[in-house]
C-alpha cells in the first residue's frame, strides 16, 4: 500500500524553511506516495497552502493530525521533544538530526521504534551522494547570502566605476576559509565586481579559488592543512602565528571580511582578533559565518549584527533561512533524491536497504535500534566532496591528475615491456613503418604526460583544443592540393584528388577554428 509522506510546519524559532515544496510534492506523487502538508507549513517560504493542494497534497489543519497519519515525516530541523511525542510508533523520519550532539533525542526517537534518516550523516565522500547532499546545498546558499548581507551593510559599490562624478575603486573582499560556503562567497563577490582574496589551510583549494575569480593568499609557513576527506585539521602554533600576521595585513587592506573557517567537531578557529577589527577602515564589514561554533572573530555576537570600532560585524546564524524559498527548494530536492534511492520500485513503498552505503550512512536509527555511527563505507571513495552553487564548476579535492601515480616498479615494468615490443617491431617491420611508429609512440608518451598533469576542471577546454590540433590532417590535404611534382602522381585522377583535398581542408578548418574558438570561450570562464 502506498505510504503517506507528511510535512509539518517547522517549530524552531526563526526557521522559515519547509521540508517539501509544491514542485517536489508532484514528483513524490509520481513516485507513488501520498503527501500531506500541515496548513501554513510553507507560508514563511512563500508557498501557500493552495499551491500544495494544486500539486496534489492534502492540507491538514494541525501538527497532531499530521504526525498521526504520516508513515514518513520530512522535516528540516531535528524534532523537539514535543514533536517526538507526536511521532507515530514505528514511523520514519528524514531530517537534520546531528546525532553526535543530540544523544537524548536519539534515545527518545529509538523508544518510539522509529526509523530515522539524518541528512547530516550522509557519507559525502561517495560521488553518488552528491545529489542528496543538503549540507553542501545549504552552505552554498549561506555563502551567497553572506555576501548579500555584507553588501547591504557596506556603504559603497562592489565594482569599480568611472563616473562623471569621479572614479570609484572596487571593494576588496577577503574570505577566510574556502570550503563550500567560502567558495560560494568568493564566486558571488567576484561576480559583483569586487577584488576577492581568500585563504584556507588546505592548499589544494587554491585552484578553485582562482577558478571562481579570486586570488589565493598563502600563509608564509610550510604545513599541510588537510585533515582528510576534504576537511581541515588544527594547525601548529607556528602556523597560527604566521597566519595571524598575514590576516592582520589583509584586515588593514580589506573592506569586507567573510569568515567561514571550520574544523569539524572543534570550536571555530579565532582568526580575526579585536586588534585586527580596530585596524580596519571605518564602514568596513565582517560577516562571521561560524557564529554557531563560537565565531572566527573575537568580537562576533552570534545571531546579531553589531558595530565595533566603526566596523559592522554580522554574526547571523540563520543565513539559509534568510533565503527560505531557495533553500526550501534545494533542500526538498535533496530529500526527493533520498526518497528515490529508498523507493527504486516507484510504487510508494520504501526499502531502507542497509547494504547500500549511502542509505546505511544516513540511517541513524533502524526500527528502534540506534545504528549510528555507521561503519566506514565499503566502496572506494570518490574524489572528496563536491562544491556548491557558484562553486559547482570546481570540486573540493580537485587537484592534479586523474589518479594515483604509478609506483617505480610498475613504471619500470611498463617501460621494459614497451622496449621489448619496440625491439621486436624494429627487427621485422619495414623501415618506413618504423619511422612512423616511432613518432606515434613518442606522441602517445608526450600526450599522456601532458594530459595526466592537467587539473580536472580544465579537461573540457583541453579536449576541445586537442580536437583543434588534431586538424593536422590539413597538412595532408595541402600536400594533395599542391601540383603533382612527379610523373607518378600526374597519372592519378588528379581532379578527384584535388576535389577531395579541398573538401577535407574545408571540413578540417571548421574543426580547427571552431575548436580554438570554443577553447577560448571555455578558458574565459576561468578568467576574471
Ligand atoms: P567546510 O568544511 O566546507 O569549509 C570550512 C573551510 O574552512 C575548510 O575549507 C577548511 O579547510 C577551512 N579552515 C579550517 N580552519 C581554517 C583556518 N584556521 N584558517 C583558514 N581556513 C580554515 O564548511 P562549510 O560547509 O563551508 O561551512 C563553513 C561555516 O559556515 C561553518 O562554520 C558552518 O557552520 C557555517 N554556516 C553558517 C551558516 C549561517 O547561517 N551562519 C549556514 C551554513 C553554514
Amino acid at each position: 500500500m502506498a505510504l503517506l509522506i507528511g510535512v509539518p510546519k517547522e517549530t524552531s524559532a526563526g526557521e522559515k524553511r519547509v521540508a517539501t515544496v509544491p514542485d517536489v510534492v508532484e514528483k513524490l506523487v509520481k513516485l507513488g506516495f501520498s503527501v500531506a502538508v500541515e496548513s501554513g507549513a510553507g507560508d514563511a517560504a512563500n508557498f501557500a497552502d493552495d499551491t500544495y493542494r494544486a500539486a496534489g497534497a492534502e492540507v491538514v489543519a494541525t501538527a497532531t493530525e499530521l504526525w498521526a497519519k504520516s508513515d514518513i515525516v520530512f522535516k528540516v530541523r531535528a524534532p523537539s521533544p514535543e514533536e517526538v511525542a507526536l511521532m507515530r510508533e514505528g514511523g520514519t523520519l528524514i531530517s537534520f538530526i546531528w546525532p553526535a550532539q543530540n544523544p537524548e533525542l536519539m534515545r527518545q526517537m529509538a523508544a518510539r521504534k522509529a526509523t530515522v534518516l539524518a541528512i547530516d550523516s550522509l557519507p559525502r565522500q561517495l560521488s553518488r551522494a552528491q545529489k542528496m547532499d543538503a549540507l553542501t546545498s545549504m552552505a552554498g546558499i549561506s555563502g551567497y547570502r553572506a555576501v548579500i548581507e555584507a553588501a547591504n551593510a557596506f556603504g559603497r559599490f562592489f565594482n569599480g566605476q568611472i563616473t562623471a562624478a569621479g572614479k570609484i575603486p572596487p571593494a576588496k573582499v577577503f574570505v577566510a576559509g574556502a570550503g563550500v560556503a567560502g567558495l560560494a562567497a568568493i564566486g558571488t563577490a567576484a561576480n559583483l565586481g569586487a577584488i576577492v582574496r581568500a585563504n584556507d589551510t588546505r592548499a589544494e583549494v587554491a585552484d578553485q579559488v582562482v577558478s571562481l575569480g579570486g586570488e589565493f593568499v598563502k600563509v608564509d609557513y610550510e604545513e599541510e592543512g588537510s585533515g582528510g576527506g576534504g576537511y581541515a585539521k588544527v594547525m601548529s602554533e607556528g602556523f597560527q602565528q604566521a597566519q595571524r600576521e598575514m590576516y592582520a595585513k589583509q584586515a588593514k587592506d580589506a573592506d569586507i571580511i567573510i569568515t567561514t573557517a571550520l574544523i569539524p567537531g572543534k570550536p571555530a578557529p579565532k582568526l580575526i582578533t579585536a586588534e585586527m577589527v580596530r585596524s580596519m577602515k571605518p564602514g568596513s564589514v565582517i560577516v562571521d559565518m561560524a557564529g554557531e561554533q563560537g565565531g572566527n572573530c573575537e568580537l562576533t555576537v552570534p545571531g546579531e549584527a553589531v558595530v565595533r570600532h566603526g566596523v559592522t560585524i554580522i554574526g547571523y546564524t540563520d543565513l539559509v533561512s534568510r533565503l527560505a524559498k531557495q533553500s526550501s527548494t534545494l533542500y526538498s530536492t535533496n530529500l526527493l533524491r533520498v526518497t528515490e534511492e529508498l523507493c527504486k520500485t516507484k510504487d510508494g513503498v520504501i526499502n531502507v536497504n542497509m547494504d547500500d552505503d549511502a542509505i546505511r550512512g544516513l540511517t541513524v536509527i533502524k526500527e528502534g535500534s540506534i545504528s549510528w555511527p555507521p561503519p566506514p563505507p565499503k566502496l572506494p571513495a570518490a574524489a572528496p566532496q563536491a562544491k556548491p552553487a557558484a562553486a559547482q564548476t570546481a570540486a573540493k579535492g580537485h587537484g592534479h591528475g586523474g589518479g594515483e601515480p604509478m609506483s617505480a616498479k610498475s613504471l619500470a615494468t611498463v617501460f621494459g615491456l614497451g622496449a621489448l615490443a619496440f625491439l621486436l617491431v624494429g627487427l621485422y617491420a619495414p623501415a618506413s613503418f618504423l619511422s612512423h611508429f616511432t613518432v606515434f609512440v613518442l606522441a602517445c608518451f608526450v600526450g599522456y604526460m601532458v594530459i595526466w598533469n592537467v587539473t580536472p576542471s580544465l579537461h573540457t577546454p583541453l579536449m576541445s583544443v586537442t580536437n583543434a590540433i588534431s586538424s593536422i590532417i590539413a597538412i595532408g590535404a595541402l600536400i594533395q592540393i599542391a601540383p603533382p611534382l612527379t610523373g607518378a602522381q600526374a597519372d592519378r585522377p588528379a581532379l578527384l584528388i584535388l576535389g577531395m583535398a579541398v573538401l577535407a581542408l574545408a571540413l578540417t578548418a571548421i574543426n580547427m577554428f571552431g575548436g580554438f574558438a570554443v577553447t577560448r570561450r571555455m578558458l574565459a570562464m576561468f578568467r576574471k
